[in-house]
């Protein structure tokens, strides 16, 4: 058995995590920076890292602490190595190199966008080989990926956003309404007091065999939307409930494509976007694939997954002199090879 002490700070929230052989988790501590961020309409970055340093060693301390463990239970520590804002990476890293230099602890840097994924395979019991090779679809803030997976640790880049990302497009439109930030849960719960029909909205990336992502030309239409007329509470929800319809159903066209390419035994499905009620319903109706989606509290971002991804690193490394190594940099965007 391998138990991993996962540690995220890539964005506004400082987590830590144990998690046993990639699966079972044993405490998981989310510490939310929204409050800090909100009166700014959005995440603002030297605030996120400096609230990090100030909070990373206690909520490490918590996770430890809630699953009964000390640091000498631990066979690895994993940490969120990149995408994300650059210096609260910084923060997490530089205190997870310490820790395992003073400790002797391996450890395993993790990309943030491949470990949402694992967020999906948290507490499932199927054994591995049942559920790979799978597509893999990750909508976040920052990312609209679709990957085909071979294995726990090959992603296969199939489709990316070629401007804004999905989540992106819900915070921007939340923004032009006044709805607050984050924009996805205040627009679905909006969305679901609307009627779809009401705004006719674009087609986005309709060529079915193309399948990259684009989202900001409907964000551009809503703000013409919204400048023509003046709202009435009932517009703004079918607003929110037809842009809504729109930004999930290009995620459902894209992947019933996808399911067409490439074999896959199952989909998973993860990130920010999938806590959302609608699309788990598109999903389930329009899909022949047998999907899986997080809990609700391993769709955002958390440690869990990144410790669930470092296992498999781990895992599959033939020794582990690697892990060893403290001369590695962080990453502040998505490598497309
Ligand atoms: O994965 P995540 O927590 O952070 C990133 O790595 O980006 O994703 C955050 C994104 C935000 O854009 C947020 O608006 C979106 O996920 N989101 C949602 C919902 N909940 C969060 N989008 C649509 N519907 C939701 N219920
Ligand atoms: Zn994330």
């Amino acid at each position: 058995m391998t138990r991993i002490l996962g540690i995220e700070t890539s964005c506004d929230e400082t987590a830590a995590a144990i998690v046993e052989n990639g699966r079972t988790v044993r405490s998981s501590i989310v510490l939310s920076q929204i409050d800090i961020h909100q009166k700014f309409g959005g995440v603002v970055p030297e605030v996120a890292a400096r609230a990090h340093l100030q909070v990373i060693d206690a909520i490490v301390d918590e996770a430890l602490q809630k699953a009964g463990f000390t640091l000498k239970d631990i066979d690895a520590i994993a940490i969120t190595q990149g995408p994300g804002l650059i210096g609260a990476l910084l923060v997490g890293i530089a205190y997870a190199k310490g820790l395992a230099f003073a400790s002797g602890i391996p450890l395993v840097p993790v990309n943030h966008v491949e470990a949402h994924v694992h967020g999906a395979l948290l507490g499932l019991t199927q054994p591995t080989e049942e559920l790979f090779p799978c597509l893999a679809l990750v909508v976040s803030g920052g990312h609209s990926n679709i990957y085909y997976m071979k294995s726990p640790t090959e992603f296969e880049l199939m489709a990316y956003s070629i401007d804004d990302a999905c989540g992106e497009s819900f915070d921007k439109v939340a923004k032009l309404f006044g709805l607050g930030y984050p924009g996805g849960p205040v627009i679905e719960k909006l969305a679901r007091e609307g009627d779809a029909k009401a705004f006719p909205m674009p087609r986005m990336m309709e060529q079915k065999d193309k399948l990259q992502f684009s989202y900001s030309g409907l964000k551009t239409y809503m703000v013409n939307l919204r400048n023509k007329q003046v709202m009435s509470e009932q517009d703004v929800k079918n607003a929110a409930a037809a842009f809504q319809e729109e930004a999930l159903g290009q995620l459902v066209r894209k992947l019933e494509t996808a399911s067409q390419l490439r074999k896959a035994r199952c989909l998973l499905v993860a990130g920010g976007v999938a806590a959302n009620q609608r699309f788990r319903e598109l999903v389930a109706s329009r899909l022949k694939l047998s999907t899986h989606f997080p809990q609700l509290s391993y769709c955002g971002d958390n440690a869990a997954m990144i410790a669930a991804l470092a296992y498999h690193h781990f895992d599959k490394a033939e020794n582990h002199e690697a892990f060893h190594r403290l001369d590695w940099d962080a990453f502040s965007r998505y490598q497309f090879v």
